[in-house]
């Protein structure tokens, strides 16, 4: 889940040094740097890359602001002739300096930490394209009922242009890949198929062609029966479970070679510690530790306090040690 951000001071310092979250995220030395500050300050295994799923829509040519306070705004599609003046093939050069940021971020990052990399899936980015923005989704949910040949169009495009993308992590340095579906749970379990497994196992396949085996998670939030179907249909190495779901029962839906990425509630960092702590053993107990990726089932909010974040990593540390 996300890492940097608002909560923590020092990035606060390099955003407004870079001018606006869009130009944080095109400067391969800045992005390199809040990429890597939460390993600075945190215990981690692994770090995610800074950038974010909405640069994908961006390289295919549509205006994108981040607007203090209301979050992305993004040119929208609504037809089949806005769908066709989209890029998708050829050369991106906002895919360049992201790439240039992972390159930076490998080799700044010590031997023994693993590097994320990562895209949208396609409905979630999608539907921001149909929607202009985070909203409610009822345009791209009623898009998505009624399946006009501009939206298979419009899906298969985003499959194609996320597959150059993150090939071009790969090359650049990233370890692992994540797919994010953050609005997976909006579809009903009759269109997950279709929307959710079918184009993230074309971006999958897409990767895997050049690089066979390639260990990828797969952040389908909200799906909570539907994690096993999903996971087997896109052939994903572990699936991301978002909060309030039981990381056991997930378990039960995977085949053995399958792990989970999850789970706490990003809210109980703004709670008490003895309430963090009952989380995090809630978490952990019963699920075995080679089948889990210890992780928040969904972002970090502004106002966390850092020192929590500390907490609960040593929490999750001593829980390793004890049973290790
Ligand atoms: O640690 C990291 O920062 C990893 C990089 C990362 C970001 N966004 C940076 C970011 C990742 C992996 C994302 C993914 C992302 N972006 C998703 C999927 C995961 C999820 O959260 O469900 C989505 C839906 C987006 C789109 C997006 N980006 C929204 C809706 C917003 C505004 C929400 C908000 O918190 O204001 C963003 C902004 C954003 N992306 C921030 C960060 C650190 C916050 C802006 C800031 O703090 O300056």
């Amino acid at each position: 889940m996300r890492q940097a951000g608002r909560y923590l001071p020092e990035y606060k310092l390099v955003r407004q040094k870079a001018g606006s979250f869009l130009q944080l995220c095109y400067n391969p030395e800045l992005a390199c740097e809040v990429t890597l500050q939460p390993l600075r300050r945190f215990d981690l295994d692994a770090a995610i890359l800074f950038s974010d799923i909405l640069v994908v829509p961006h390289a295919m040519g549509l205006s994108l602001d981040f607007k203090e306070g209301e979050g992305p705004v993004l040119q929208t599609v609504a037809n089949l002739p806005d769908v066709e003046r989209l890029a998708f093939q050829g050369s991106f050069e906002q895919f360049d300096r992201v790439w240039e940021t992972v390159g930076l971020v490998r080799s700044g990052l010590a031997p023994h930490l693993s590097l994320i990399g990562f895209c949208g899936a396609p409905w979630t980015v999608a539907s921001y394209m149909i929607e202009g923005g985070s909203s409610d989704r009822k345009r791209a949910l009623a898009v998505a009922h009624e399946n006009p040949i501009w939206f298979q169009v419009l899906l298969d495009r985003v499959v194609q242009v996320s597959i150059v993308y993150l090939l071009g992590q790969i090359r650049a340095g990233a370890e692992a890949l994540q797919i994010f579906d953050s609005w997976a749970g909006d579809l009903p379990t009759g269109l997950l198929d279709r929307l959710v497994s079918l184009p993230i196992k074309q971006i999958i396949d897409g990767v895997r062609q050049a690089y066979p085996g390639f260990p990828i998670i797969v952040f389908a939030r909200g799906v909570a029966k539907s994690h096993g179907l999903i996971a087997e249909a896109t052939s994903a190495n572990a699936v991301g479970v978002e909060e309030d779901v039981s990381l056991r029962d997930v378990l039960g839906q995977l085949t053995e070679k399958v792990a989970v990425q999850g789970n706490l509630s990003p809210q109980l960092l703004l709670g008490s510690e003895a309430s963090l702590l009952a989380g995090v053993k809630s978490v952990l107990d019963g699920v075995p530790l080679s089948r889990h990726i210890f992780n928040l089932g969904h972002g970090i909010t502004p106002p966390t306090d850092p020192v929590m974040v500390e907490k609960l990593v040593a929490a999750v540390r001593r829980y390793d040690e004890e049973l290790v």
